[in-house]
């Protein structure tokens, strides 16, 4: 018997505005996200800057707002003044963080350029873990003072008059992290970002600063880091960032397939934290959430950094996604919104070549992942107002996560057009659901897409670019302010509703 699913869409029931920094990526100086990804010299797709403009192209069509540059644990032991001046005096250095030769033929001013041309918002790491306060004040005069000081004029002799004015900065990548160089204890690392940002807000108080959280939620500090290092930092920073990679690789697909589940709870953790310490502290602020790296990983896969040998943008996990993933990607896109109230940024990580929505061959062609699909049409269709819809549906059992709903979904209504879309996903590998939504009085179906197959193995290549893509639903149908449809097996679907012409 096919299992059903009803849900309703009613305006009234509002979460958040769909905040744009929710689209973000990442673009980290590791593998060939930088180097034969987003930026390739010689390539014959390369502008007069170096930038792959097919990547431009499909970074566009993504639908990208945002992106964090430079790292990752690459940031961990990076100086910027290397990726500055001209090109032929920069130094090459050793990447401790991937074990890489760093040639710095790409820094702060070509990632700005390429920011630009990509129409997106530039996130800028700061490196606290081999470094400090006074660096991170030094990069931050460089980037965004006008002029008439040592390291704002030093950027106009490069070339670059007018100020980037970043808003948006990291305070270090994962410093909770045994792996990070420069390591620290959350009371170490409290008390350096409480200080960063307190140097940084004298400059300019408007900056968005984010402090970094745990590095995922298995660690042994998970809660207590966030919480040692708000007592520290809280009336200074304005997020806390969270970081999660679901992997495939054990074969538990139910598991996998709920993943949505646990980014929702860690988010509802995390802001549980910083509310304790809000409170605790007498404060009326509200410290959100940066979601700033999130994605499928197969990192079981991955042997780890001392694995590697030392080579110039090496092919680092540069994994193969398949349509589950696809579905996987659409579900966390749908957790995020489901929690816009709470998490103001957030970034896939990565753009390019590494754990990538696009692939690119160095000199070849660049193709889109079967990750991109649900990506770019959350991006695109996702306006508005965040509604809250509580589907009625069936438990599935899962290994990790215990019971979790099978029927995963979010809507946004623009109030402008009127019009509503629908994303949502059936977690139930094993059959279809059949899904009733109430909708409000006068709205039609505008466009049903679905990603699903009957291989949900099926990937994506340069041979073959375009084996996974979002394909017209069939069968739904309305019937007054009844629209029915069947959600194919683990399948992630989106249905936009538009007033009636
Ligand atoms: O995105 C790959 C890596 O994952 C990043 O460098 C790091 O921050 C995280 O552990």
């Amino acid at each position: 018997m096919t299992a059903t699913a009803r849900l309703t869409l009613d305006p009234a029931f509002r979460i958040a505005p769909v905040e744009p920094r929710l689209f973000g990526s990442f673009v980290e100086h590791m593998g060939r996200c930088v180097y034969t990804g987003v930026f390739e010299p010689g390539h014959p797709a390369a502008d007069a800057d170096g930038f792959r403009t097919d990547v431009l192209e499909l970074t566009r069509e993504l639908g990208v707002t945002l992106v964090r540059y430079p790292g990752g644990n690459f940031v961990s032991n990076y100086r910027w003044e290397d990726g500055v001046g001209p090109v032929e005096e920069r130094p090459a250095r050793l990447d401790l963080a991937w074990r890489s030769l760093e040639g710095n033929a790409f820094g702060l001013n070509e990632f700005m350029a390429w920011a630009a041309k990509a129409g997106v918002e530039p996130m800028m790491a700061l490196n606290l873990g081999t470094r400090g306060v006074a660096e991170a004040l030094e990069l931050v005069e460089y980037a965004n003072y006008p002029g008439g000081t040592r390291l704002s004029d030093l950027r106009r002799a490069h070339g670059v008059d007018k100020p980037h004015d970043v808003r948006l900065w990291c305070l270090g990548n994962e410093l909770d992290g045994p792996w990070q160089m420069g390591h620290k204890t959350a009371r170490e690392y409290g008390r350096l970002a409480a200080e960063t940002a307190r140097a940084l807000k004298r400059f300019d108080q408007d900056l968005s600063l984010v402090a970094c959280g745990s590095s995922n939620s298995g660690m042994p500090t998970f809660g207590s880091w966030e919480a040692e290092v708000l007592e520290a930092a809280y009336e200074m920073v304005d997020y806390i960032s969270l970081h999660a990679y679901y992997d495939p690789s054990d074969g538990d697909a139910d598991s996998f397939l709920a993943s949505g589940a646990d980014m929702d709870h860690m988010i509802r953790s995390i802001a549980a934290t910083a509310d304790h310490v809000g409170a605790k502290l007498r404060s009326r602020r509200k410290i959100k959430l940066s979601f700033d790296e999130w994605n499928v990983w197969y990192q079981s896969r991955f042997r780890g950094e001392s694995s590697l040998e030392w080579a110039a943008h090496p092919r680092l996990i540069e994994d193969d996604y398949d349509v589950t993933d696809a579905v996987v990607v659409g579900s966390l896109l749908i957790t995020l919104l489901r929690n816009a109230d709470r998490v103001g940024v957030a970034c896939q990580a990565q753009l390019a070549n590494v754990i990538a929505p696009i692939r690119t061959e160095p000199g070849g062609p660049a193709w889109r992942q079967s990750i991109f699909h649900p990506f770019a049409l959350t991006a695109r269709h996702a306006r508005g107002e965040v509604l809250r819809v509580e589907p009625e549906c069936a438990a599935i059992a899962t290994a990790r996560y215990g019971e979790v709903p099978a029927i995963w979904a979010t809507a946004t209504r623009e109030e402008a057009t009127g019009e509503i879309a629908l994303f949502v996903v059936n977690r139930d590998r094993r059959g279809p659901c059949a899904l009733d939504v109430t909708l409000p009085a006068g709205l039609v179906p505008a466009e049903h897409l679905e990603l699903a197959d009957e291989d949900p193995a099926a990937r994506n290549s340069a041979a073959d670019p375009d084996r996974v893509a979002p394909r017209p639903g069939t069968g739904l149908r309305l019937d007054g302010r009844h629209a029915s449809l069947t959600l194919p097996p683990a399948s992630w679907t989106i249905v936009r509703f538009a007033p009636q012409e």
